[in-house]
């Protein structure tokens, strides 16, 4: 008789073609295109901000940020009442942004001690912070069972550590599991237990086993930037098997599924044909995806646990501008022209992946180019935009470098330039969120041995 071969691989699925709801950017030829110029951003005069705080400058746009949340949370739950969103700190951790969304409702989400210090420093209660991550000082841990913030577990060692540090803190601790699983590819594992393995329903078991300890919650994040919601329908589908599997051995479900970010700005990434704008999913389509296995484990399962979403990008990158300034034009070797403008990738490294949109400020109307759009610092790299359709740019002209919130500001690098100013506008202010940083205070951490320093001269 023959035998058939067990094998872990997942089921091969046709790909599918999924036609846009959305018309395609169709644009004319470029000798029939003007360029498009800005005159307002966050309703603000750009040219004004630029004279008065100095160039390149960062500008948040408090109003679009309160209208991106609730759009965001607002298509969630109108589908599934019963969830939150945990802003993921790590995208951009400036404390008044991390405010301003707390004061709409959000709770946060954090990946180590310094942004759970963030948030603790502008009063957030520890019950409102999930500590995640996959490196957690024991300081850290103890710091947030005390304070009542849920801790998702990520790996065997920290479990261990874990375990030692609850047994001297009162009350059961609130306790997350992450759960890796094969919903993307290449796979995102090394967060967390892995699911097809059993790895992470025997840590579940491990955490129900002890008295110490509450099981919380599964959390799952597959990745960043996911254009495909139906990642998010397998995820959450395997999470609640997953719960349901617990409920059936231990009468105990629990109370919270986590999904994580991932969830694709309106950026374009770097070398794709099409805009971001018409091919990233709308806040809509993910969530009408991810909350269909949810809504079918309350009906059919009667279990409805709180749905947890840790948005970064999408929440924030459309609400942040770099405002710059073009300080050099050159020829290109290969023809056409270069301009250096004043915005390196040191606080845009997210030039790396995107193409950001360029907006050029205030010029008269006038035919384009293809221009290549270097930072100042001195690398060859150091790309802003390898090419760009803008006006034949000139000394002194000004433009805004679009969907810049997410990530830049918490990777941006003290090299070669210090940082500039940090702008939120917001009820018709402009508030310094950050200012400028000088020479004093790059250097104010550095010591330097008394024999180095250099010998004074004798009068
Ligand atoms: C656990 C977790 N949650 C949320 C996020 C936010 O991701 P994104 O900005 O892609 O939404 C990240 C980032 O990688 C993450 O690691």
């Amino acid at each position: 008789m023959p035998m058939t071969k067990k094998t872990n691989r997942t089921e091969y699925e046709s790909p599918r073609i999924t036609p846009l709801d959305r018309p395609m950017t169709t644009r004319p030829p470029l000798s029939h295109r003007q360029a498009q110029s800005t005159r307002e951003i966050a309703g603000q005069d750009p040219l004004a901000l630029l004279e008065k705080y100095g160039s390149p400058v960062v500008l948040f746009d408090g109003e679009r940020l309160k209208k991106t949340y609730k759009s965001f949370v607002g298509a969630f739950q109108e589908r599934y009442e019963k969830m939150h969103v945990a802003y993921s700190v790590k995208t951009n951790y400036l404390s008044s942004l991390v405010a301003l969304l707390y004061q709409q409702g959000a709770k946060m989400e954090v990946v180590s001690g310094f942004e759970y210090a963030v948030c603790r420093r502008l009063g957030i209660p520890g019950t409102d912070i999930t500590f995640n991550g996959p490196w957690k000082k024991n300081e850290e841990l103890r710091e947030a069972f005390e304070n009542g913030s849920q801790v998702n577990l990520d790996n065997h060692d920290e479990v261990e550590r874990v375990l030692k540090i609850a047994k001297g803190i009162p009350g059961k601790k609130k306790i997350g599991i992450r759960v890796n699983m094969d919903v993307s590819y290449p796979p995102w594992d090394k967060f967390g237990f892995n699911l097809t393995s059993g790895d992470a329903m025997a840590m579940a078991e491990r955490i129900l086993d002890n008295d110490e300890l509450e099981l919380a919650g599964l959390h799952m994040h597959v990745g960043t930037y996911i254009p495909n919601p139906d990642q998010y329908k397998k995820g959450a589908a395997a999470l609640v098997e997953l719960a349901l599997r617990l409920r059936d051995k231990f009468g105990i479900a629990p109370k919270s599924l986590d999904m994580g970010g991932g969830y694709a700005s309106s950026n374009t990434l770097r070398g794709q044909m099409l805009q971001g704008t018409a091919t990233s999913p709308t806040p809509d389509m993910y969530a009408a995806c991810l909350t269909e296995p949810l809504l079918h484990a309350k009906e059919k399962e009667g279990y409805e646990p709180e749905l947890i979403l840790e948005p970064g990008r999408a929440l924030i990158d459309e609400c942040g501008d770099i405002l710059t300034t073009v300080v050099s034009v050159k020829p290109l070797r290969g023809g056409g022209r270069a301009a250096i403008i004043d915005a390196g990738v040191n606080i845009l490294p997210t030039a790396y992946w995107y193409d950001h949109e360029v907006s050029p400020i205030a010029t008269e109307p006038r035919p384009v180019e293809k221009v290549k759009l270097f930072g100042p610092l001195c690398m060859q790299i150091a790309v802003i935009r390898a090419s760009v359709v803008l006006p034949p740019p000139r000394c002194g002209d000004v433009a805004a470098l679009g969907r810049v919130g997410a990530y830049n500001f918490s990777q941006s690098m003290q090299f070669i330039y210090a940082r500039p100013n940090y702008l939120l506008a917001l009820d018709g202010d402009i508030h310094v969120i950050r200012r400028e940083e000088g020479v004093e205070d790059a250097l104010a951490l550095e010591s330097v041995p008394s024999t180095l320093m250099p010998v004074e001269e004798s009068p």
